[in-house]
């Protein structure tokens, strides 16, 4: 059965893959920056979905108050990071060490969720919820890649 953190994975996989390939590229490539384009497009929807349909649930809950607030406040120093590689583009001294900056982050934001968010998360929401919110997010998601796409 569908589970919201099934859902949220799926994401995980593909801005993982986007992070590793955009590390491994020359900043000179002229496929650097629709790598970099592709991964803030994905950051920027999952974000938004992921706060909206887990984060702002389990918020509600006394148990759920710390790992939301420090998963909001990950979600910003990510977008800081890629807003410093935006600022960037073209200048491919700087580019590889803010790259890595970035998917340093991201890693370590995603191994965060799954090894101590989600399982905080588990034990609020019940069966049904997770199911639910898995509609929810997946919609919202979908959605919000072409709301955040330039
Ligand atoms: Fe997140
Ligand atoms: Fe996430």
């Amino acid at each position: 059965m569908d589970n919201i953190f099934e859902a949220l994975r799926e994401s995980h996989e593909i801005q993982r893959k986007l992070c590793r390939q955009l590390v491994r590229i020359k900043p000179d490539d002229s496929r650097a920056l629709e790598i970099f384009r592709d991964l803030r497009i994905e950051l920027a929807a999952h974000a938004a979905a992921e706060e909206r349909f887990l984060y702002a649930q389990i918020l509600l809950d006394d148990m759920g108050l710390k790992s939301s607030r420090h998963a909001l406040a990950e979600h910003h120093e990510i977008d800081e990071c890629v807003e410093e590689l935006a600022k960037a583009r073209g200048q491919h001294e700087v580019w590889p060490e803010l790259a890595k900056k970035l998917s340093h982050e991201v890693h370590h934001h995603l191994r965060e969720e799954e090894r101590k968010f989600f399982q905080v998360s588990g034990k609020i929401l019940s069966e049904k919820q997770k199911k639910v919110l898995a509609n929810k997010y997946r919609k919202d998601l979908q959605r919000m890649r072409t709301v955040v796409a330039p």
